[in-house]
């Protein structure tokens, strides 16, 4: 056995959260594993019975579950799909996105999560902090056969995918912040971070990075400044494995229909999930700020629609530019 396979074999027997006995492993090996797992924030122990446990019970990525749902999902869609990406599962990772900017003769529509990023980021070179087993860390690549024009609203289209499918789990309240967040009670629950990746001239092939706080512990997060939401705090139960396939499901079958028609179909839902929608907010440009109420996108383009006071609605193209509450009141 490997020492990888190791550390994965007692991952395994310690996920359900309860004490096991570890005496069949080489005590060397065995202290290798645990290692991992406590470099992993598992904080391993053992009992006066020299019984193992870890911190919590952890429901762990399944690559061979993800992908069967995934192929039920595929089933259940039109003939006219043809789409090949399948679901790669890690337990560490530097950055989904970055692993899948990087590796080349991937098929378009391949999937990448993790338990954790080393070195996750955010928009606008964040950090995005990512715990081992506690949220979603999700990139998906895409050759895009399309024009550019069509590709400049890829970020709301992608919020809307995120959005129904949560919805479509029954979770409630889920709100899109524009241009790229995901807000539960007024709270940023996760974001999106697009880049694109050039191997190939005839395509452009993007990588699409989703992340989700599911249960994130408050001790790991207490470097992110701004308020947070987990997914953990709506009534249903959501399961790692099954989000991940129903969001790959859904990514695939928008991303596939936005090659084929446009996103207009997509875009005319964002008022639905629209944050500020008939809100006074503030948005902070570069060198200045402007007040205005929330007036939703433009169907087409994807842009962001603000009336000021003298009546007169402007457009904002996504870029530099942070949306924020007027007075902190908001919703
Ligand atoms: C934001 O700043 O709101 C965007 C956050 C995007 C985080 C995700 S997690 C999966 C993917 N890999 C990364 O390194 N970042 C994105």
């Amino acid at each position: 056995m490997t020492q990888e396979q190791l550390i994965e074999t007692v991952l395994l027997r310690l996920a359900d959260g309860l004490p096991h006995s570890l005496a069949d492993i080489n005590t060397d090996d065995l202290a290798c594993a645990l290692q991992q797992l406590d470099a992993w924030g598992l904080q391993p122990s053992q009992d006066e019975y020299s019984r193992y446990s870890i911190v919590r019970r952890l429901n762990l990525l399944d690559q061979a579950a993800i992908n069967r749902t995934l192929f039920q999902h595929k089933l259940q869609r039109t003939q006219q799909d043809t789409q090949q990406g399948s679901v790669l599962v890690f337990r560490s990772l530097d950055s989904t996105n970055e692993f899948l900017l990087t590796q080349k003769d991937l098929p378009s529509g391949t999937i990448c999560t993790t338990e954790m990023q080393t070195a996750g980021r955010g928009r606008r070179g964040r950090q995005w902090h990512s715990p081992f087993a506690q949220n979603l860390y999700f990139s998906l690549l895409w050759h895009f056969q399309t024009q550019p024009e069509k590709l400049k609203a890829l970020s709301l289209v992608v919020g809307i995918c995120v959005a129904d499918t949560l919805t479509e789990l029954g979770v409630e309240n889920i709100r899109l912040k524009w241009p790229n967040d995901i807000y539960l009670n007024g709270r940023k629950l996760g974001g999106i971070l697009i880049e694109s990746r050039i191997f190939n001239q005839q395509s452009q092939q993007m990588v699409i990075g989703i992340g989700l706080n599911l249960a994130m512990q408050p001790s790991d997060a207490e470097q992110i400044s701004q308020p947070w939401a987990n997914l953990n705090e709506s009534a249903v139960k959501i399961e790692r494995n099954q989000l991940v396939a129903t969001l790959a499901s859904r990514l695939q079958q928008a991303l596939q229909q936005l090659e084929q028609c446009n996103s207009s179909h997509y875009l005319q839902r964002w008022q639905q999930y629209d944050y500020f929608y008939q809100q006074p907010i503030k948005l902070l440009l570069e060198q200045e700020e402007i007040h205005g109420i929330c007036c939703g996108i433009d169907t087409d383009s994807g842009e962001l629609l603000l009336k000021t006071e003298d009546g007169r609605i402007h457009h904002f193209n996504i870029g530099e530019i942070s949306v924020r509450a007027l007075h902190n009141q908001k919703i």
